[in-house]
């Protein structure tokens, strides 16, 4: 009944919004702090796709925009009616890292979010793709779009990899200094399912040193971005789907794409994992992402992060339990929305429930600087106590010329992922690659001392009156 009438009063709708749309992208952006060359532990991104053909026919119109001159802003117009039905128009806006509109086709999406989690997986650290949005909002057709490029990618940046961490010139260098293996397997409520290998059970555990194993699950050796595009055509035409009102291929079942990445050179580093994640519906899994944020905020509160509570969470157990993990790792949240006026509601759903994932810093916030200097707390290191520590730690065998060569400051150390560690540390005279590992794992058991003293202390520090988000002052 509404629906009919929004489509019939269409004419009043889409002149009236594209006024409110022109006069939203005339205000002048003030003093956008955005950064998006820096990579941060989670991003968050919003994807508007266009109308479909069939939309249009029945003169559906669009209500959900980017901003033209404010790549990081979204607005949503409401199409509505007064009391005496006459039709009005509501706006918000919803602010994100970054937003892509319906001309941004996979290539725009693949070059300005993900390419950078390639780069880090080669030198060893965790990055997770995650696409959310209500059905038929395009999440199978941006994480398809973005594994096509992704494989290409991958192989073509292991040259330059290669060269950048000049592997050539450590001895254990051979023919194929990476080794990609790719898995593919679908989540239904409790159970999965190998998509490669006859939708076998598989068991997601955590075992007695809580790390995170996949029983069961088939991984196939990929020595071309050819192969590993068949696989993820493979895995993908092996999903469960079924046709709904919105999509004629819905999806029913959360997907994921694991690829790892082996570096046969640096033998003693983890590998590097790469998870892309086509969820199912709009299944809830944020208060993971946003609890994760706000814990390496500062805050005076622990943050209890529930990633237990779900297959799919405790699966990306690393990225979410950061008390255990030692490695940095990168999330990047998609959330995929319908412009047409009829999925309206839908969309202001998703927009409302993903855009505070983003969280902020509040303006000049400066980790460091609020920061007591404490020689057991990297994050409160400068250069200096980096140089300090290196020296220290490793009796003067390893050099902090090469281990921190642009002046890294503590974050920037702990964010150094294991491979390119070890082969910084190699570059010092007589440094095994065993002993290399050991000095990373050091590194990361501080961290980890660090980040468990922190939550005993909010534990036992009295509950505050209200439970506010404020941040440290
Ligand atoms: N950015 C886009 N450009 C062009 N077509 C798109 C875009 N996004 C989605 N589509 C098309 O819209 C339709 C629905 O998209 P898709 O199957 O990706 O939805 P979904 O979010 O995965 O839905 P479900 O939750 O039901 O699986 C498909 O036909 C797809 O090709
Ligand atoms: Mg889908």
């Amino acid at each position: 009944m509404l629906e009919e009438k929004i489509l019939v009063n269409s004419d009043f709708f889409i002149k009236t919004i594209q006024e409110y749309n022109d006069r939203a992208n005339k205000v002048k952006i003030i003093n956008s702090v955005h950064n998006d060359e820096t990579l941060k532990d989670i991003s968050i991104y919003l994807r508007i796709r266009p109308l479909m053909p069939n939309e249009n026919e029945i003169n559906s119109f669009e209500t959900c925009f980017p901003n033209k001159n404010n790549p990081y802003k979204a607005h949503i117009y409401e199409p509505t009616f007064r009391f005496d039905d006459k039709p009005i128009i509501k706006s918000q806006s919803f602010d994100f890292d970054y937003v892509f509109g319906p001309n941004d086709d996979n290539k725009v999406v693949y070059e300005h979010s993900i390419h950078n989690i390639v780069e880090i997986s080669l030198a060893g650290a965790l990055g997770v793709v995650l696409c959310y949005g209500q059905t038929g909002s395009g999440k199978t057709f941006t994480i398809n779009g973005i594994e096509e490029y992704l494989a290409l990618d991958l192989f073509n940046k292991m040259d330059k990899v290669i060269n950048d961490m000049n592997l050539k010139s450590l001895e254990t260098f051979n023919e194929r200094p990476f080794e990609i293996k790719i898995s593919f397997f679908e989540i239904l409520g409790n159970q999965c399912y190998d998509l490669l290998n006859n939708k076998e059970e598989i068991f997601i555990m955590e075992d007695k040193f809580r790390n995170i194993a996949i029983k069961g699950l088939q991984e196939y050796d990929c020595i071309t971005a050819d192969e590993l595009l068949k696989y993820i055509n493979i895995g993908f035409s092996h999903r469960r789907t079924k046709p709904t009102q919105k999509n004629d291929t819905s999806s029913r079942s959360h997907a994921i794409c694991q690829i790892r990445i082996h570096n046969t050179v640096i033998n003693q580093a983890n590998d590097g994992i790469i998870y892309l994640v086509d969820l199912a519906g709009s299944e809830r899994h944020a208060e993971c992402i946003q609890a994760r944020t706000l814990a390496t905020m500062g805050l005076k509160q622990h943050i209890h992060i529930p990633f237990r509570n779900s297959v799919l969470t405790k699966l990306l157990k690393e990225t979410f339990d950061i008390e255990s993990c030692t490695r940095p790792c990168t999330t990047i949240f998609i959330a995929n929305v319908s412009p047409n006026c009829l999925d309206y509601s839908h969309t202001l759903n998703t927009l409302r429930y993903s855009s505070p994932l983003k969280v902020t810093q509040k303006k000049g916030y400066d980790p460091l600087k609020k920061k007591e200097y404490n020689p057991k707390d990297p994050s409160t290191w400068e250069y200096k106590h980096v140089v300090e520590w290196i020296e220290k730690a490793s009796n003067g065998a390893i050099k902090p010329e090469f281990l921190v060569p642009n002046k890294e400051n503590g974050i920037q150390l702990c964010n150094i992922p294991e491979m390119e560690f070890i082969r910084r540390c190699l570059l010092s005279k007589g440094v095994t690659e065993k002993r290399a590992k050991l000095f990373y794992l050091k590194l990361w058991g501080l961290i980890v001392d660090c980040r468990t003293k922190q939550r005993k202390a909010k534990l036992s520090s009295k509950p505050k009156p209200k439970n506010t988000l404020s941040q440290d002052e």
